[in-house]
């Protein structure tokens, strides 16, 4: 594909980007708020469909739709070539964002295979967590803020007049 056709990708490759995130990041809202009505007392037929549907949103909506996110926004970052230190930043939120699906999902397998009662947190603290990282990418992303050089280690940043370890391919 030549140069033009990539950059004329981009803003479809980000109204995906947004598109996919949206649905990711309100599952990620709706999935704690659906789990604290996990409550038998709500009746067998209610209690079924109320498991049923946080169970194939999270598999079949919202876990695809951050995969989607997440491997659009890496395409987007070669596109774009945002090798830049708030991209870096925003990156270790997204794997606070991974970190909490991930943890939606166990509340889910505890919700449907815990012998006995099991109580989901009470959403109020799933989601004040939350905020946190989605609000520090949208900064992040929409702000892109000079964070300045990150600091490395000499020998990752000057030759060390060695050889390599191994015979480097020819060109
Ligand atoms: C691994 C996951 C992600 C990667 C690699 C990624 C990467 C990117 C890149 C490279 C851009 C283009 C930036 C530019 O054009 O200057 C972008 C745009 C954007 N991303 Fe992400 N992103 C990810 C996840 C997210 C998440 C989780 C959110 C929100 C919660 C988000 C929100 C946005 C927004 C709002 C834009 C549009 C910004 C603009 O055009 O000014 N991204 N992303």
């Amino acid at each position: 594909m030549n140069e033009t056709v990539l950059i004329g990708l981009i803003p479809h490759l980000k109204s995906l980007h947004i598109a996919t995130l949206v649905i990711w990041c309100g599952g990620l809202f709706a999935l704690p708020l659906l789990l604290a009505r996990h409550d038998p007392a709500v009746g067998q037929a209610d209690y079924a469909r109320i498991r049923q549907v946080s169970h194939y949103s999270y598999i079949y909506a919202i876990t695809p739709a951050g995969l989607i996110t997440i491997g659009v926004g890496t395409a987007l970052i070669f596109l774009r070539e945002v090798y830049v230190p708030w991209l870096f930043a925003k990156l270790v939120f997204v794997a606070v964002l991974v970190t909490f699906h991930g943890w939606v999902g166990h509340m889910i397998v505890q919700v449907a295979e815990t012998k006995g009662k099991y109580m989901p947190p009470d959403p109020a603290l799933p989601l004040i967590l939350l905020m946190v990282p989605i609000l520090v990418i949208l900064v992040l992303v929409l702000a892109k803020p000079d964070l300045g050089e990150i600091p490395l280690p000499d020998w990752l940043t000057q030759p060390m007049d060695r050889q390599l370890p191994f015979a480097a391919p020819k060109p």
